[in-house]
């Protein structure tokens, strides 16, 4: 490992436990590099009676080394709504730490890029939802969760890529308006009898796979098993075994145990999975959210040293944005 500086080793001595979680994803002389870091987010934590929220594409570092909890949009939104703590910092994206703010108002929210936003979010404002409201007068507005507060805030109700039928299906009625994910939507209309409008938003991580990768996956690595997220085109979606938010296809993994699985989405979910699932063979074709890796260890300590950067919302927005929130989280 080379020369270890003495503050370094009492670190590893400190964060060895940790380690042992991550093995097989993290060399040696990367969890060195990564020690300190480690070691003074869990001090900060505890001085700032902080928790960490990440997302299942952090990097395993702050999945497996600093995250308190982690999880796919939904799982994250359920566990701001419960979390006693004076600080939520959210390894993640914006919208996700709009809606931690939104649903525990009371929690000083720190995110520690604010640059890092999301396509699907981009790609609609709150103008735009008033423009279908105009056209589609009386069709319920379905957002998915990657959207800023200000578009949820002219929405009737929420859903994630983990409960979008469900959340359309509640609704009792026999259309509805989807946004702003048109694949997402594509997919969720396949599976039910609700006709469904969508919006031209599409995920930069997911709309680059194809239906010809999942062929090449399969030619290269016979009996390999496909999971898909569903914001990938519905193509891709087609010729796959399954598709299901971050948290259904690592439950998948976990409980039918694939011998060998390629998990089309972004990159650092089959390390996440892979290090609890050592009997697993990962395929890992690329795609990185250069969104959520904009999150690191280094910015973490960051915000918990300097507190920043907090996530206001603005009450005209949060508490119509919040209501659409809850709305769905009632529906389960
Ligand atoms: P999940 O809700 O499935 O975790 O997806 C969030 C996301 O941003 C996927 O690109
Ligand atoms: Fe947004 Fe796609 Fe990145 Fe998820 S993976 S945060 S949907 S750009």
């Amino acid at each position: 490992m080379g020369i270890v500086q003495p503050h370094t080793a009492e670190a590893l001595r400190r964060t060895a436990s940790i380690y042992e979680r991550v093995k097989s994803v993290i060399p040696p002389m990367e969890w060195a590099a990564f020690a300190d870091d480690i070691d003074a987010i869990h001090r900060l934590k505890r001085e700032r009676n902080a928790i960490i929220l990440a997302h299942n594409y952090q990097t395993p570092e702050i999945y497996h080394g600093v995250a308190d909890i982690a999880g796919d949009s939904l799982a994250l939104a359920h566990e701001a709504a419960k979390a006693d703590a004076d600080v939520i910092v959210m390894a993640g994206v914006h919208f996700m730490a709009e809606t931690a703010k939104l649903l525990n108002p009371s929690s000083k929210v720190l995110i520690p890029d604010m640059k890092a936003g999301c396509s699907l979010a981009e790609s609609i404002t709150a103008a735009d939802v008033r423009l279908l409201r105009q056209r589609y007068p009386g069709v319920p507005i379905v957002t998915y969760v990657n959207t800023s507060a200000a578009v949820k805030a002219e929405s009737d109700i929420c859903c994630t890529s983990g409960n979008a039928k469900k959340i359309v299906e509640s609704l009792g009625v026999p259309e509805v308006i989807m946004l702003p994910d048109e694949y997402l939507a594509q997919n969720v209309a396949k599976e039910t009898h609700v006709k469904i409008i969508a919006w031209k938003g599409h995920c930069e991580v997911h709309e680059r796979f194809t239906a010809a990768d999942i062929t090449l996956y399969r030619r290269q690595n016979p009996g390999i098993v496909v999971l898909a997220h569903p914001e990938c085109p519905p193509e891709v979606v087609a010729v796959s075994d399954f598709a299901g938010s971050t948290a259904r296809m690592t439950e998948w993994v976990e409980t039918k145990k694939p011998k060998r699985v390629v998990l089309v989405t972004e990159c650092s979910m089959s390390d996440n999975v892979a290090a609890r699932n050592p009997d697993v063979e990962f395929v890992r074709p690329c795609q990185l959210c250069p969104h959520m890796k904009r999150i690191t260890l280094k910015n973490i300590r960051h915000a918990l040293e300097t507190m920043t950067h907090e996530v206001t919302i603005p009450s005209d927005i949060a508490v119509p944005a919040r209501r659409a929130v809850e709305r769905m989280m009632a529906v389960g």
